[in-house]
This record gives C-alpha cells, structure tokens and sequence, in this order.
C-alpha cells in the first residue's frame, strides 16, 4: 500500500510533478474516449478499449491517494484536449491513431522515468515508486502495442505531428505543474 500522499513530506517540486501525473492520467482516459466515440473500425476500437481500461485504474489511484486540494484546476481543459488528441486522428486513419498512442506513451514513460527517479533513495518513497513503476510498464505496452500496430515506416507528416504531440504533451505537464 502506498502511505497517505500527507505522510510522505514530498518537496513540492515532486508533488508539482506528481499533480501533473494526475492531469497526464485524466487526458490518457480521455484520449482514448475519444477514439472510441468517433471510430467504427473494430480493430482499433478492442485497441482503445483495452488501453482505457488501464488508464481508468491510473487515474482511480491518483484520485484515490491526491488530496482534492493537490489536483491540477485544469482538469476540464485536458479532458478536453485529450478527447480531441483521441478523436481527431480516428479521421485520418487508424495509422493516425497508433501513431499519435504511440508519440503520447513515449512520452509518458519519459514522464513517468523521471519521477521514479526523483523518488529514488527515501525508503518511505519505496512504495509510490513501486506503484509508478508499474504504471510506467503499462504505458510501455501501451507504446509497443501501438508501433507493433504500424505497418509501414513513418512518413514526414507523421513524424512531425508526433513532434506537435510531444510539445503538447510538454506543455500540459509544465502548466500542471503549476495550476
Ligand atoms: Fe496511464
Ligand atoms: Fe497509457
């Protein structure tokens, strides 16, 4: 069990960061939401349906063991964002959705990386960074998941809207930190 969020004296860079693993979590759900509210291609739909699963117990950890005061005031803004990231590439093609799953969760097992080694070498840590551990595998397979699911080679579009995910991502996180 991961101690009470108040019993772990996190410095408030860590627990800025942790708040923006909350808001990562409320768009992962609602990203995939959205893929499943505009796409009728079957494949892709199982797809969303098995990674949302996930994210729903990431977010219900979070909700759970964050006090309310700690969460990001942005939370209509990134379900809104990520039920857009979700929904917008179901029209251009499934390729468009794997794509961008996979340009989110690279980016989300970086984010993840980085506060499990923030929270390395306080042994009452240990336990929140067990748990974050096992989130981060999940995205891991969430990102395999998604490029074992694109065929061909990436092209230049591709590859530079993976670049607009990443610096949005980037930029959720920097504004969750703070709000
Ligand atoms: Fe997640
Ligand atoms: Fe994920």
């Amino acid at each position: 069990m991961v101690p009470a969020f108040d019993k772990l004296n996190l410095p408030l860079s860590v627990a800025r960061e942790l708040r923006s693993a909350h808001a990562g979590e409320t768009g992962a759900v609602w990203i995939y939401k959205g893929i499943l509210a505009v796409s009728r291609d079957d494949d892709v739909r199982a797809f969303a349906a098995e990674h949302l699963e996930t994210e729903q117990k990431h977010l219900a950890f979070f909700e759970r063991w964050m006090p309310k005061r700690w969460h990001t005031r942005l939370t209509p803004l990134w379900k809104l964002a990520g039920w857009l990231l979700g929904a917008l590439p179901v029209l251009f093609g499934r390729r468009a959705v794997f794509a961008t799953i996979r340009a989110v969760e690279t980016f989300v097992d970086d984010h993840y990386l980085a506060q499990i080694e923030l929270l390395e070498g306080n042994r009452h840590w240990q336990p929140l960074r067990e748990q974050l551990q096992a989130f981060r595998q999940d995205e891991i397979d969430h990102r395999d998941d998604a490029a074992a699911r694109i065929m061909e080679h990436d092209g230049m579009i591709a590859r530079a809207w993976a670049r607009v995910v990443e610096t949005g991502s980037a930029a959720g996180v920097m504004a969750s930190r703070r709000l």
